[in-house]
């Protein structure tokens, strides 16, 4: 599978990524099967959080990279900070909140580091925008991982082009995605300005739910009657509509099933003609554009 990297000073990530959200209703050696198969269809970089799985899934995943030293030099890893909320495993937190201060994400930072059992993380994204964020704490922050080698690269989840802009404003070396929720199932990136900024600054967002979490697939659809022109299956579709846009896009799949992982690679070769990328829009839209 083609890599590419997400901004001219960014990291190299395959193009499709390998999301670990829902990683935790599987077994580890279902995890260990997973990272396989991604890594034998070339798929090398994997999403993670501090809170995935109730803060478990980045251990489980460290472990494989414990017993296996040679996986990490194969693998880009992605993880996010910022969000807590009520947990046996985060008693201090009372209620759903977001945290930005420059202690925490330093904290949960160096705490991915220990739960991934590695010295470097390739990309620390802001999980969501946080109404008390400072941009002066978080350039602090962001500045100090970055000297000190434990985290490669910085980006932002779920903001919006002001907050982005906001952000970089105050930082000295460029944020390098923005990873967004983007599928047929949610189409506003393409017209509200979120994937015009990132063609603006040449920053490659990353595709949440690129699937709709599995409901795109659902039933018959007419959306994918385009399907046996491309002999491609109805996710393959959905991600290669999404692997078409100027703003290079990398899904983030997030399949349980090593199958589906082998099935969402083989996206990268079905090349939607122009037509057709209208006809599929058409169908979710419910009309012709203009
Ligand atoms: N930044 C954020 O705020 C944010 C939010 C949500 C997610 N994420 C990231 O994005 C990743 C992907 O999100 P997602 O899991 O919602 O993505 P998704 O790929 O849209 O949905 C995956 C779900 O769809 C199901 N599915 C049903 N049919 C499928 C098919 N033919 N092929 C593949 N999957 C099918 C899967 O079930 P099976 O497991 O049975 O295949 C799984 O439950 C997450 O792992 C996480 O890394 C980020």
């Amino acid at each position: 599978m083609e890599k590419r990297k997400t901004h001219a000073q960014g990291p190299t990530f395959s193009r499709v990524i390998a999301g670990a959200w829902r990683w935790q209703n599987v077994s580890s050696e279902t995890v260990e099967r997973l990272t396989q198969v991604s890594l034998e269809q070339g798929i090398t970089s994997f999403d993670h959080a501090d809170i995935y799985g109730d803060h478990s899934n980045e251990e489980r995943f460290g472990q494989l990279l414990a017993k296996n030293s040679s996986l990490r030099n194969k693998i880009e890893l992605i993880t996010k900070c910022g969000i807590k909320f009520p947990s046996t495993k985060r008693p201090a937190s009372r209620i759903q909140h977001y945290d930005t201060s420059k202690e925490h994400i330093i904290w949960s930072a160096e705490n991915s580091l220990k739960m991934l059992h590695t010295d470097r993380i390739d990309l620390l994204l802001i999980h969501r925008p946080d109404p008390l964020l400072n941009p002066h704490e978080v350039a602090e922050a962001f500045g100090q991982l970055r000297q000190q080698g434990k985290v490669l690269h910085f980006g932002v989840s779920n903001f919006t082009p002001s907050q982005f802009t906001m952000l970089q404003k105050h930082l000295s070396f460029p944020l390098v995605t923005n990873q967004i929720e983007i599928s047929l199932s949610r189409i506003d990136p393409f017209f509200n300005g979120d994937l015009d900024l990132m063609l603006e600054l040449g920053v490659s967002p990353m595709a949440w739910s690129p699937l709709a979490g599995g409901k795109l697939m659902a039933g018959e659809r007419e959306v994918f009657s385009v399907a046996t022109k491309y002999d491609a299956s109805y996710s393959q579709l959905a991600l290669a509509w999404l692997l078409k846009h100027p703003s290079n896009i990398f899904p983030i799949v997030g399949t349980t099933k090593p199958e589906r992982i082998i099935e969402a690679a083989k996206s990268v070769n079905v090349n939607l003609d122009r037509q057709d990328w209208f006809e599929m829009l058409k169908w979710v839209r419910g009309k012709d554009v203009d």
